[in-house]
């Protein structure tokens, strides 16, 4: 046996594995439709300038990164949202606002492997440039609750914040950005006395320090409540006052929206991206320590990359994860028991007539494998009943004589002699 084996972190989808992510990714698809998302195909190749630009230290610090063979510093996408924003602020700058793109693919960060952790994942991707109003906040968390919805998932619940909390806070204070950025890392990973520590490390308030500790524990799934209470204790932090009050209508818009969103308000959650600039998001299952999918507004990134000052929000969802999560609620759709059919020859010299068939059949729509290793009819017939093939059309001579061909059913164990005008009618019923 060969020792190739594929890279750490890399895996090798087997055809039912394949399946079900393309039915997953049917699934994001036909939401993008529903919700008016246009999908988009960009590179799995960027410039690593582009993709690092807020991508965050950690993110960052896992791309694929490597000079191509023009000496550019290029990366394999950690993300679509840097592609989008770079087409927005682009190709796509003078196009009516608002914009809905969806985008689906690859992508790769060079994370530990573990479950549900891989180095090459997919992701279905959906941005709404354009819009800083609430619904527009709220339409990307419904759609994110329709996706998990129409994939199967039983059990599943929202964790949601808004950046502007913390950071109203921070820049009132005047801590230092780079300080900002490193305490929001910490607090993404929930390392929350390291992040108080560096603050208190860079000479920030008691006060300050102690707001940010009480605003930690503060979380509910009376979101509206959570909400009010984070707005009395970041009473004076005019910034945090107006984040708190911009969550407040996001909530109120998803909760009488009629969706039933199971919704936790956490004012000390952060996420790792270092673009948000608002509401941010993820979606959990209950035993499943790992996102399903996360998102945000993130209003000044196009601006950034040289684009017109454009406000956006977004979620990804990890299709991966999504498989997962579908497996851990044992909710897997049976995939339908596909009928095959394999179009055998009697003999060698009946190959172009088998082939001819074949085509006739694959014409009509029916799937049709050819029995190409020239095997003996015993043989074939062996090696169709192990694959579980449904049919097999057995192309002899006499029977061509006369027209026609041997259908034998294999699961049934019974066959029937049927003119070849009529192969495809006769599969079609009793397929
Ligand atoms: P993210 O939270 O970095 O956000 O990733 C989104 C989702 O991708 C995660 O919730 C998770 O389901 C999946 N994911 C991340 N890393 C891995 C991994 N190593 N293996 C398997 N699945 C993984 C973003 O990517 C933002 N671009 C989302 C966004 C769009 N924000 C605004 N617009």
């Amino acid at each position: 046996m060969s020792e190739f084996k594929p890279v750490r972190g890399m895996r090798d989808l087997l055809p039912a594995q394949a399946e079900m992510l393309r039915s997953v990714e049917g699934k994001a698809r036909k939401v993008a439709e529903l919700y008016g998302y246009r999908e988009i195909v960009t590179p799995v190749v960027e410039s690593y300038d582009l993709l690092s630009a807020k991508a965050g230290e950690e993110v960052k610090s896992r791309m694929f990164l490597f000079k191509d063979l023009g000496g550019r510093d290029v990366a394999l996408r950690p993300e679509f949202t840097a592609s989008v924003a770079r087409l927005v602020a682009t190709t796509l700058r003078n196009e009516p606002k608002p914009l809905r793109l969806f985008c689906v693919g690859s992508i790769y960060r060079y994370d530990e492997p573990q479950r549900g952790r891989y180095r090459e994942f997919w992701q279905s991707n959906y941005e709404l440039m354009g819009s800083n109003r609430p619904e527009a906040d709220a339409e990307v968390l419904m759609l994110t609750n329709a996706l998990m919805h129409q994939a199967g998932l039983k059990k599943y619940a929202f964790k949601v914040g808004h950046v502007g909390v913390l950071r109203g806070i921070l820049i009132q204070e005047k801590v230092d950005e780079k300080i900002q950025n490193a305490v929001m890392q910490l607090m993404d990973k929930k390392q929350y006395n390291d992040a108080i520590a560096l603050l208190e490390k860079s000479g920030t308030p008691r006060k300050c320090t102690s707001l940010i500790r009480k605003l930690v524990e503060l979380r509910g799934a009376k979101v509206l409540e959570v909400a009010d209470s984070i707005k009395i204790l970041v009473q004076d932090y005019e910034r945090s006052v107006e984040a708190v009050e911009n969550l407040r209508e996001v909530l109120e818009l998803v909760s009488g929206s009629g969706c039933e969103i199971d919704m936790t308000v956490e004012a000390g959650f952060a996420r790792g991206l270092e673009y948000y600039t608002g509401m941010i998001f993820e979606i959990n299952v209950p035993d499943l320590d790992i996102a399903l999918g996360g998102g945000g507004r993130y209003d000044r990134l196009i601006e950034l990359f040289g684009g017109e000052r454009t406000p956006a929000v977004g979620v990804a969802h990890g299709l991966d994860r999504i498989m997962l999560g579908l497996e851990t609620h044992k909710a897997l759709e049976k995939s339908e028991e596909r009928k095959t059919v394999m179009v055998v020859a009697t003999k060698d010299e009946l190959s172009g007539q088998a082939l001819r068939v074949a085509q006739l059949l694959r014409v009509a729509g029916i799937p049709a494998e050819l029995e190409v290793m020239r095997r003996r009819m015993v043989k074939a017939l062996e090696v169709a009943d192990k694959k579980k093939t449904t049919f097999a059309v057995i192309v002899g001579e006499k029977e061509l004589g006369e027209g026609a061909v041997v259908i034998r059913n294999l699961l049934k164990r019974e066959q029937n002699t049927i003119r070849i005008e009529k192969i495809a009618e006769y599969l079609k019923c009793h397929a």
